[in-house]
């Protein structure tokens, strides 16, 4: 019996698949064109295929998407104070955007959604590790002080605030860091 094994596993495996396909219907694409309609005319664009993306990918896509968020908002408050953007009149509302994006950050990791083995994002650290509460709550309340330092601000051109605001900035700098390097996968 033992010689027949390699001829008949294929085999029931072929005929295992086209069963499957006949009970399923045609795998869905990885990938769909989607029209973008519009007064400059019909454009497409080549999008995931919403049918392969269940709910734990698209959570976890969420909080990607919220990262690079905030990641967005630190520079370009970092524009400003370390590169001198002229946009200083800017930096209370992205102070302000700063901290409550901080303020939501629990909400991302809600679902645990760790990264598969070797792939980029999340360790699953983040769920297993107590302190990881301590990162979030830390990060917060360096968010939150950058905020105080912004609205306590006369003049929020003035370079020698913009100095300090800076060394402000660097302490949430720091949050960023420190919690990449224990609980994220690059
Ligand atoms: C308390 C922990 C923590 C803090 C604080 C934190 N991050 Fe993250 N960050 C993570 C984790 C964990 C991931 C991986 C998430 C995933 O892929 O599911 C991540 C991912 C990212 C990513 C990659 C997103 C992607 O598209 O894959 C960027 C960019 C990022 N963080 C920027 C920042 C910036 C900028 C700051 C500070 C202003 C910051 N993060 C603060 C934990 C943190």
């Amino acid at each position: 019996m033992n010689r027949m094994q390699p001829i008949h596993h294929p085999l029931i495996t072929t005929l295992f698949a086209i069963l499957l396909l006949a009970a399923t219907g045609s795998p869905a694409t990885a990938e769909v064109t989607v029209t973008m309609p519009g007064p400059w005319g019909d454009y497409d664009e080549t999008l995931d295929n919403p049918a392969t993306v269940d709910a734990t990918e698209a959570f976890q896509r969420f909080r990607q998407q919220s990262m690079q968020g905030t990641s967005a908002t630190y520079r370009s408050v970092e524009q400003i104070l370390r590169y001198d953007a002229p946009f200083a009149e800017r930096l209370p509302d992205l102070a302000e955007e700063l901290a409550q994006r901080a303020a939501d950050i629990d909400t991302w990791f809600a679902r645990e959604t760790p990264a598969r083995d070797g792939e980029p994002g999340a360790l699953p650290g983040a769920w297993e590790d107590p302190e990881f509460a301590d990162y979030k709550a830390a990060f917060g309340e360096a968010t939150a002080e950058l905020k105080r330092k912004v609205d306590a601000a006369e003049d929020l051109d003035n370079p020698e605030f913009q100095v300090r605001a800076t060394e402000v900035l660097n302490g949430v700098r720091h949050h960023c860091l420190a919690c990449h390097d224990n609980f994220r996968r690059r």
